[in-house]
């Protein structure tokens, strides 16, 4: 009865990042830089929290939109850090990951017929629903400007279809951010206009040489922030993910995440509470431990001649593959094959990822020692 499925689903593939994985999967001695979840274990005190959840009986269903304590924990989060202002009675929606927001807000505010801009090459997660939503996904290329989005790349985009922008930062795979003023030119073009920005923010916590400012402050009515615990606070696993946006919309999206999972996980509700208010700053000493990572990446790549951005926030650094393979997929299985490493093909983040590879940061030192050197003796060959 395959022919039953609905068409959207039977046309979407499984990403490429997964592809590589089942592929690579069961070699030995390999070194493994493909990762994009942080090498820290969950702090302690939250996982103290979670514990105490469970022994205290706080395992039934919450609000639809999370505890209210964790809400507004989460509003006072994002006031203290990034200034923005929302409602926790009704303008913050606790979710399943950052994922379940992205997959709420698109059903939310897309239809048959709208179109969404992305930044080409991006993450994988938003494409598929886009498509199952009916919509279009539109890629803005981001290449020739050391892929950061602008104004006037996004500018060229826009059609009377557009409903959405997805403006993810730092980037996922790219570690490209935005400035200040970068963000000031997005905001002159959009103000007046009719499309929902879609600010996934999931990496804020880990911007290296600059404040992270969210689009949010300056185009509240039309913004949806999206952050989580995945990443600042190594929880991944928990998934809880934050979403906030203006009233008038929360409160339909807050209808799609009902349907959909009813309310976030109470155990982990608990310990995203104490992620936010006793472990707000968590991420600052993984922060510094990355900076050092990441700039020893950077000089060992350098050295190896590789034509590279130094990324400014997130821990995965996207570079041009070197001549002389047929694609991204060919150069990352020739890698794992003769030199025991293991990257993620360019072309898992769309077709403007092909030529590239991404190398993930988020590990040990002598890791990426080891798998750098491994590398270095594979390309002088
Ligand atoms: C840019 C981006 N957005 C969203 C997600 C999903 O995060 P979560 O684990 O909270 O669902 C990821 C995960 O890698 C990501 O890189």
């Amino acid at each position: 009865m395959e022919h039953l499925i609905n068409n959207q689903v039977k046309q979407l593939e499984i990403s490429g990042i997964r592809k590589f994985f089942n592929m690579v999967a069961g070699t030995k001695d390999m070194i493994s830089f493909t990762i994009g979840q942080p090498d820290f274990p969950t702090p302690d005190h939250v996982k103290e929290a979670g514990k105490r959840a469970i022994d205290n009986n706080f395992t039934s269903y919450t609000h639809n939109a999370g505890t209210i304590e964790l809400r507004k924990a989460a509003a006072d989060f994002v006031l203290d850090k990034y200034k923005l202002t929302y409602d926790p009675e009704n303008e913050v929606i606790i979710t399943t990951g950052a994922s379940e927001a992205i997959d709420i807000t698109f059903r939310t505010i897309l239809e048959e017929g709208t179109e969404v801009i992305l930044p080409g090459p991006i993450y994988p997660g938003y494409e598929p629903i886009i498509r199952m939503c009916g919509a279009t996904p539109v890629h803005a290329d981001t290449r020739d400007n050391e892929f950061r989005l602008t104004a006037s790349i996004i500018k060229k985009y826009i059609t009377d279809k557009t409903r959405c922008i997805v403006i993810p930062y730092p980037s996922n795979p790219t570690g490209a951010s935005l400035t200040r003023e970068e963000i000031i030119d997005i905001v002159d073009l959009l103000k007046d206009k009719e499309i929902f920005i879609l600010a996934d923010e999931i990496y804020s916590e880990l911007v290296y040489d600059q404040a992270h400012v969210s689009i949010g402050t300056f185009l509240r009515e039309k913004t949806i922030v999206i952050n989580g615990l995945s990443k600042s606070h190594s929880m991944t696993g928990w998934r809880i993910g934050m979403l906030f946006a203006p009233q008038y919309l929360a409160q339909h999206i807050l209808k799609v995440h009902q349907y959909n999972v009813s309310c976030a996980t109470s155990i982990s509700q608990m310990a995203a509470y104490e992620a936010l208010t006793a472990g707000k700053d968590d991420a600052v000493s993984m922060k510094e431990e990355y900076i050092i990572r990441r700039d020893y990446v950077y000089n060992r790549l350098c050295q190896m001649g590789f034509d590279i951005v130094k990324p400014d926030g997130a821990f995965y650094f996207f570079v041009k593959m070197p001549s002389g393979y047929t694609s991204s997929f060919d150069f990352a299985i020739k890698l794992v094959e003769q030199a025991g490493v293991a990257v993620v093909p360019g072309s898992a983040f769309s077709e403007f990822g092909e030529g590239y590879f991404r190398l993930s940061f988020a590990y040990s030192m002598e890791t990426l020692s080891e798998g750098l050197d491994r590398m270095a003796k594979f390309l002088s060959k």
